[in-house]
């Protein structure tokens, strides 16, 4: 059973909480001593001599299997995991999601080495390779989905990175934590009886996809030929779009941005008249490519293309805009 929101769910208590996390290294112990949990907690030990950001827990993998298929992972996806454990997210999404290949990091050798022996067994060492790097010292760019189940503040420490590196259009899956104001396209609450630790229960699951920098200035003709000038304001998929269209304020009522693909929906007044007009397209570098609709007496289609002057804002990212 899984439930929608569209955005932020309650960060889980566990991970961040050092003394959380020296209790359940502790119940770990104790667990297996008796053998009553020791599977679930085990990796727990382990983390405890660990020298990473974040302990180990693994994703169960039915939380897994809602990634994969939250981020559409298929055939032309390269899957990058941030601290990737067991290699169970790299495995499934090569094994089950039919992905090309990934790579995954970690600092902890018996986990790299525990990723590299499980891939063999699923088939597909190939394809997947589980290397001994720093996540924060990591080229990511070849990646079109990134996986992560690490901890809140370390998304945050991650976000300028991953928004600089990726392409815009890739797609960012985290299991239990949000990218703080940076707003998720999608997320899912999961009741999972059989987590023990994180939050108990219950996993949330986020999606975000890297949105292309449309800030600037652009310029374009509405299909009569009247000159559109506008700037674009960008905090990550969020635009805030103010100009003129033949000559008058341009009154924009809806944008939307998802990887390259805009949208900015006008009305414009032309002649004494009040025009919807929609324009989609495709950001590529300092053009757009698309088609703008009309609606006046029905519906009329024609080709959009806009050109950018002047630059772009060199990130997207608030948090990374030195004052
Ligand atoms: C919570 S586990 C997640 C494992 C796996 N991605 C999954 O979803 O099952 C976090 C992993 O990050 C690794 N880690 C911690 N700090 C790291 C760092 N700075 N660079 C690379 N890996 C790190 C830990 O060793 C651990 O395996």
């Amino acid at each position: 059973m899984d439930s929608r929101h569209s955005n932020a769910a309650p960060a889980g208590p566990a991970l961040r909480d050092p003394a959380r996390r020296r209790l359940l290294g502790a119940a770990a112990v104790a667990a297996a001593g008796t053998g009553i949990g020791a599977v679930a907690l085990a990796p727990m030990l382990r983390a405890q001599t660990g020298a990473g950001d974040v302990v180990y827990v693994p994703t169960p993998q039915v939380v897994v299997n809602r990634m994969m298929t939250m981020a559409r992972v298929g055939p032309a996806d390269f899957v990058i995991d941030l601290g990737s454990g067991d290699g169970r997210q790299l495995i499934t999404a090569v094994a089950k999601f039919g992905a090309k290949g990934g790579r995954g990091f970690d600092l902890d050798e018996d986990l790299l080495r525990q990723a590299n022996e499980n891939a063999k067994k699923q088939g597909v060492a190939d394809r997947v390779t589980f290397i001994r790097r720093n996540m924060f010292e990591t080229d990511v760019s070849a990646a079109s989905v990134i996986t992560l189940y690490l901890l809140p503040e370390l998304n945050l420490k991650l976000r300028p990175k991953l928004l600089a590196e990726l392409r815009p259009g890739s797609r960012i899956v985290s299991h239990d934590y949000s990218m703080g104001d940076w707003q998720a396209e999608e997320s899912v609450t999961m009741q999972v009886p059989e987590k023990q630790v994180g939050n108990p229960g219950v996993s949330y699951v986020y999606l975000w996809i890297v949105p292309a920098n449309v800030s600037g200035n652009w310029q374009w003709k509405l299909p009569g030929g009247q000159p559109v000038e506008v700037t674009v304001r960008q905090r990550f998929q969020d635009l805030d779009v103010r100009g003129t269209a033949a000559g008058r304020p341009m009154n924009v009522t809806l944008t939307t941005l998802r990887g390259e693909d805009v949208r900015i929906s006008a009305a414009v007044e032309l002649n004494g008249r009040t025009l919807r007009h929609d324009f989609v397209g495709r950001v590529r570098g300092d053009a757009i490519e698309g088609t703008v609709r009309t609606f006046d007496k029905g519906e009329q289609a024609a080709p959009w293309t806009a050109a950018r002057s002047g630059g772009r804002a060199a990130s997207i990212d608030p948090s990374t805009v030195t004052r």
